[in-house]
C-alpha cells in the first residue's frame, strides 16, 4: 500500500515497488493521476490497483485496508505511509492558527497512525511485514517559516522509532525516509528556479541536481524488502547531501565551498 501513490515521490515508490513484483494498492486523491500511475505500471509489466480518496477520511483507510486485503488474498507486506504536505500553514509561527496546526497535524500525523493502526493486525499475525514512514529533513535540522510542519514531522519519525521497537517481536520492521530536494508536484524544480541559473542548484545540493521520484522509491525498495531484514526504527535521510552539507554551501560559479553565504 503507498499513500499518496499517483505522483511524486509516491509516484516513484508504487512504480519501482511494481518494477520489483510488488501488487501495488495506490491511495489517491487525485483520480487522474493515480489512473495514469496505474497504467504506467501496467505499461512496464506490473500491477497497480488504486483506491481513490483522502487518507484522511477514516473511510478511506477502512476501504484501503478492505481493497488490500482482498487483493492479497488476506495478506500484506509493505505499508508506505507517504502523504504529507508543507503548505499546511507554513509562515511565521506567530501568525499560525490553532486550526491550522490541526490541519498540519491531519496531513501528516494523524493518517500515519491510523493507517498503521489498520494493517498492523495483519502484519503481526503473519509475523511479518515492513512499514515505511515519509518524514522530511525539516523534521531533523529544522526549517524555519515551517515550525509546525516541522514539529509533526518530527513526530513521525518519533512514532517510527518507538513502534519499531513494539513490534519487532512480531516480525514486522518500522522504518522512515526524510526526503529533500525532490522534484516534484509539491516541490517543482523549476518554482525553486524561478527562472534564475541553474548553476545555483549546485551551490544548493552537493550532489548538484534535483532528486527524482524513483530515487526515493528505491531508497523505500531497500526498506520493504529483505535488503534491510535487521534495519528497523531508522530514518535515511534521501536528500542529495543536504543534510551533510548543513551550514556549508557551494560556491555559486566558483569552486570549492563557503559557511559565510553573504561572502560567496
Ligand atoms: N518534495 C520534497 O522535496 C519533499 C521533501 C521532504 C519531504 N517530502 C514529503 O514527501 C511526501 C511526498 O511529497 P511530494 O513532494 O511527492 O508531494 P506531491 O504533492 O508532489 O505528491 C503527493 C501525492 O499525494 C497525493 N495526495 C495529496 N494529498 C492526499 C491525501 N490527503 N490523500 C491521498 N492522496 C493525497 C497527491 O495527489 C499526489 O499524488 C510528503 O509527505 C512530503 O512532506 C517531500
Amino acid at each position: 500500500m503507498v499513500t499518496g501513490g499517483a505522483a511524486g515521490i509516491g509516484g516513484g515508490v508504487s512504480r519501482v515497488l511494481a518494477r520489483e513484483g510488488a501488487v501495488v494498492i495506490l491511495n489517491d486523491i487525485d483520480p487522474e493521476l493515480a489512473a495514469a500511475n496505474v497504467a504506467a505500471i501496467a505499461a512496464e509489466g506490473g500491477r497497480a490497483v488504486s483506491v481513490i480518496g483522502d487518507i484522511r477520511e477514516r473511510e478511506v483507510v477502512q476501504r484501503l485496508h478492505d481493497t488490500a486485503l482482498e487483493v492479497g488474498g488476506g495478506r500484506v507486506d509493505v505499508l508506505v505511509n507517504n502523504v504529507g504536505d508543507f503548505r499546511y500553514g507554513n509562515g511565521l509561527f506567530l501568525r499560525s492558527t490553532e486550526e491550522g496546526w490541526l490541519d498540519q497535524y491531519r496531513v501528516t500525523l494523524e493518517h500515519v497512525l491510523r493507517c498503521t493502526q489498520a494493517f498492523l493486525p495483519v502484519m503481526q499475525a503473519q509475523g511479518s511485514g515492513a512499514i515505511i514512514n515519509n518524514s522530511t529533513v525539516e523534521a531533523i535540522r529544522g526549517i524555519p517559516y515551517n515550525s509546525v510542519y516541522s514539529a509533526m514531522n518530527a513526530g513521525v519519525i518519533a512514532f517510527t522509532k518507538s513502534l519499531a521497537i513494539e513490534v519487532g517481536q512480531y516480525g514486522v520492521r518500522v522504518n522512515c525516509i526524510a526526503p529533500d530536494m525532490a522534484d516534484t508536484l509539491q516541490t517543482p524544480a523549476e518554482a525553486m528556479l524561478r527562472g534564475r541559473d541553474p548553476e545555483l542548484i549546485r551551490s544548493w545540493i552537493p550532489l548538484g541536481r534535483f532528486g527524482e521520484p524513483d530515487e526515493y522509491g528505491r531508497v523505500v525498495l531497500f526498506l520493504a524488502s529483505d535488503l534491510s531484514s535487521y534495519v528497523t526504527g531508522h530514518v535515511i535521510p534521501v536528500d542529495g547531501g543536504t543534510m551533510a552539507a548543513s551550514g556549508w554551501y557551494g560556491r555559486y560559479k566558483k569552486k570549492g565551498f563557503t559557511n559565510l553565504p553573504d561572502n560567496p
